[in-house]
């Protein structure tokens, strides 16, 4: 199902015929290093991908999900599912909900993720969320800087939810409309 489009990408479910990107997304140190606690473990073959991907399809808590994200801009990338953009309860939580993003390296620094970044926002306000947390890895300075472009307040290092330490991020339904209004950004369509 197509969730949301944006200038550049379409954020929609995952598919099974996606598991070559998924597997090559998720084999590769240089992206799994910065997702959850402990040491990166890689995905190993499409057997494990499809399986994956399958655990991706059934969340059942909207508007929670963990959605591809593909690009359609024309450009060299054009039709590639190059990562995910999710938003999922928080382990260890009170039901606390964080955004989170992970491409392939082939992606980066064309500022994809901040822009799939901010159609979910707007969909998990959209869809009743007062807060919108996010978590990072204590040096991860790609995924801070995405967080202070879509107007994520720093809260500093929190233990909270992970076991290490993690960087701290917030936006609240309020702060996410004065950065609408302030006009830091007027593109993406949510389809719901
Ligand atoms: C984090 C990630 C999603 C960023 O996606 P992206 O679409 O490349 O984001 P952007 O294009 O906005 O680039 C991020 C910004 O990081 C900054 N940046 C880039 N390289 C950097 C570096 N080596 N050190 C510090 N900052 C850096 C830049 O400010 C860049 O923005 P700019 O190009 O406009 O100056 C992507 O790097 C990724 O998938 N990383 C691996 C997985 C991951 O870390 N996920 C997040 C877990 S919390």
């Amino acid at each position: 199902m197509l969730i949301a489009t944006t200038e550049r990408l379409r954020i929609r479910d995952w598919s099974i015929d996606d598991a070559e990107a998924a597997l090559d997304i998720h084999s590769r140190v240089e992206v799994v290093q910065w997702l959850g606690d402990g040491e990166p473990v890689l995905m190993k073959d499409l057997a494990e991908a499809r399986e994956r991907i399958g655990t991706w399809l059934v969340r059942d808590d909207p508007p929670a999900g963990f959605w591809a994200i593909e690009v359609a801009d024309g450009g060299p990338l054009d039709g590639r599912t190059i990562g995910a953009v999710l938003l999922v309860p928080l382990p260890n939580g009170a039901g606390e909900i964080e955004i989170g993003w992970h491409l392939h390296p082939d992606a980066w620094g064309h500022g994809y993720a901040p822009e799939a970044a901010r159609a979910i926002l707007q969909r998990g306000f959209d869809g009743g969320l007062e807060e919108i947390h996010a978590v990072t890895h204590l040096t991860n300075e790609r995924s801070m800087a995405v967080c202070s472009k879509i107007g994520m307040e720093h809260r500093g290092i929190v233990e909270t939810w992970y076991d290490e330490p993690s960087q701290h991020f917030v936006t609240t339904r309020e702060n996410w409309q004065s950065v609408l209004t302030r006009g830091q950004w007027s593109g993406g369509r949510n389809l719901d």
